[in-house]
């Protein structure tokens, strides 16, 4: 099998990026260079002062150590496709917004613009790697798509090669996957290209957990589907606590010392949100009404139900809280990343929850301390478009800091679980915002009993309102 020793990634966002960081931190041997025709993307990869595009613990200094040494960020895609033996694409595969599939299917229009690039540039044999989140039968489109357009003498082996980090711990989940799955054709030359891959990873991931042969290419979709179900599930006994007189924390602690469920991702929440749950839940719904399952489809498409009842269940209980009306009302959203620990904002559970207070007509101040002022207002202008920019800004203040969101406030929502939420000097709080004032936490992050104790009223997910006062 080839020995690797240049890796080119199509895709420098938040897949692309730690992850070939993370090879090239590993095996500084191997030139790893990682394109994007998006320059201001970039240029943040390459700035001086390291702020970087996304954030993630643990990046800088994984950046910091590699690059400039044998780690590079560059537009030109065509000279990193022509140098490298193995190009990992991970390119964004969205959810079709229009035509067959519109809602559901994977938009793999960057998938196969990436691949012509490939077959057009490559003047040598590559290995491919389909690292993006893709249907089954992609990686034979791809093939097909580099044989017809390939010269001479150029061979193109491809492999799949799914990622199943999660934002917020992508550095320590590519440090030590739980597996590394790597697909490939089992004629000699596709076991010889998995090999290739495999003496990559081998560099710092233990035998035991690689190459298991991958059968099945929805293994991501499935992987994702289940974890968003436990979720769903999760969020759907919240609703019953609230209504019963439980305690959802304590009922998903009994129930992960299960061994067979276990304790992780039991967390309820205000909602899951992400890149990668809904489109990928989306995806298996397409796939089973592909294959004529509509039962199938049904039950994962449930999934996606329950979450949006989630979100529009804690708006509401704001406003039924509030005395049934926050027209006029200031309330402070704390948190506005889809999850702690990521500046990422795709299909945040903030987004929604704002969007449902801006048509009550209150008035809403934003805090995150990772989240650029930039991207808040792209969001919430995606999330009404029909409402003028200048509009939005009357309703909306994007503050520097919690305190300053939560000053003369009526109510405080907590829709993202930073842990510096937790630490707030709760007692100042208290004492800016109107009263009686409201706290909602829609992430289980805080000590209710402390703050009522200061005089909140406290509601909190998966718990009665009964218990409040
Ligand atoms: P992203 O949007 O952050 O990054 C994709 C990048 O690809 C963009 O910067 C875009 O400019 C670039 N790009 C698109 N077409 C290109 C082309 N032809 N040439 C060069 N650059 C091009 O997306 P992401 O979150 O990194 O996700 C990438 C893939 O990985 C998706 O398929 C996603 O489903 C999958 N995935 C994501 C996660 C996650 O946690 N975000 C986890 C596992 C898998
Ligand atoms: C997910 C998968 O975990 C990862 O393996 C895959 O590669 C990409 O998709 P990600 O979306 O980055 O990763 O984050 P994840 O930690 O899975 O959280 C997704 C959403 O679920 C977040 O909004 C999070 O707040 C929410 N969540 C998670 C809960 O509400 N409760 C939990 O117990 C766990």
């Amino acid at each position: 099998p080839l020995k690797v020793t240049k890796i080119c990634c199509i895709g420098a966002g938040y897949v692309g990026g730690p992850t070939c960081a993370v090879i090239a931190l590993k095996c500084p041997h191997i030139q790893v260079t990682i394109v994007d025709l998006n320059k201001a993307r970039i240029d943040a990869w390459n700035s001086p002062d390291f702020a970087l595009p996304i954030y993630e613990p643990g990046l800088v200094e994984v950046v910091r150590q590699a690059r400039g040494r044998n780690l590079f960020f560059s537009t030109d895609v065509d000279k990193g496709i022509e140098e490298a033996d193995l190009i990992f694409v991970s390119v964004n595969t969205p959810t079709k917004k229009s035509g067959v599939g519109a809602g559901f299917a994977a938009d793999l229009n960057y998938v196969e613009l990436a691949t012509r690039r490939i077959a057009t540039v490559a003047t040598s044999s590559k290995i491919v790697v389909e690292k993006s989140t893709v249907p089954c039968r992609t990686a034979e489109s791809m093939r097909t798509i580099l044989e017809a357009n390939s010269r001479p003498n150029c061979r193109f082996d491809i492999l799949s090669n799914p990622e199943f980090l999660a934002e917020g711990t992508a550095i320590a989940d590519l440090f030590s996957p739980d597996r590394v799955l790597i697909g490939s054709l089992q004629t000699q030359e596709g076991i010889d290209a998995c090999e290739s891959l495999k003496q990559v990873y081998a560099n710092w991931v233990p035998p035991h957990s690689h190459c298991r042969p991958l059968v099945f290419r929805a293994v991501q979709l499935a992987a994702n589907a289940m974890l968003a179900q436990r979720i769903s599930s999760v969020n759907a006994l919240s609703a019953l606590c609230e209504a019963t007189g439980a305690n959802i924390d304590e009922v998903a602690h009994a129930i992960g010392y299960d061994s067979r469920i276990g304790p992780k991702f039991l967390k309820a929440s205000v909602g899951f949100g992400g890149s990668c749950f809904q489109k990928d839940i989306l995806n298996l719904v397409y796939l089973s009404e592909s294959c004529h399952l509509p039962e199938v489809a049904a039950y994962w498409r449930q999934v996606v139900e329950m979450n949006e009842y989630q979100k529009r269940r804690f708006s509401k209980r704001v406003v039924d809280t509030l005395f049934n009306t926050i027209t006029g009302k200031r309330i402070a959203v704390l948190g506005f990343a889809f999850k702690a620990d990521t500046g990422d904002t795709r299909e945040s559970a903030a987004i929604t929850l704002i969007r449902d207070f801006q048509s009550e007509k209150a008035l809403v101040n934003i805090y995150d301390p990772q989240v650029s002022h930039e991207q808040i207002w792209t969001d919430l202008q995606e999330a009404s478009p029909l409402a003028p920019l200048n509009t939005i800004k009357k309703q909306v203040t994007i503050c520097k800091s919690a305190i300053e969101a939560c000053k003369d406030a009526e109510a405080v929502v907590i829709a993202t679980e930073w842990k510096e939420f937790k630490d707030i000097d709760w007692e100042a709080v208290y004492a800016s915002m109107n009263k009686p004032a409201f706290v909602f936490d829609g992430r289980l992050l805080i000590d209710a009993d402390k703050l009522r104790k200061i005089g909140f009223t406290v509601t909190t997910i998966g718990r009665p309102s009964s218990t409040l006062v």
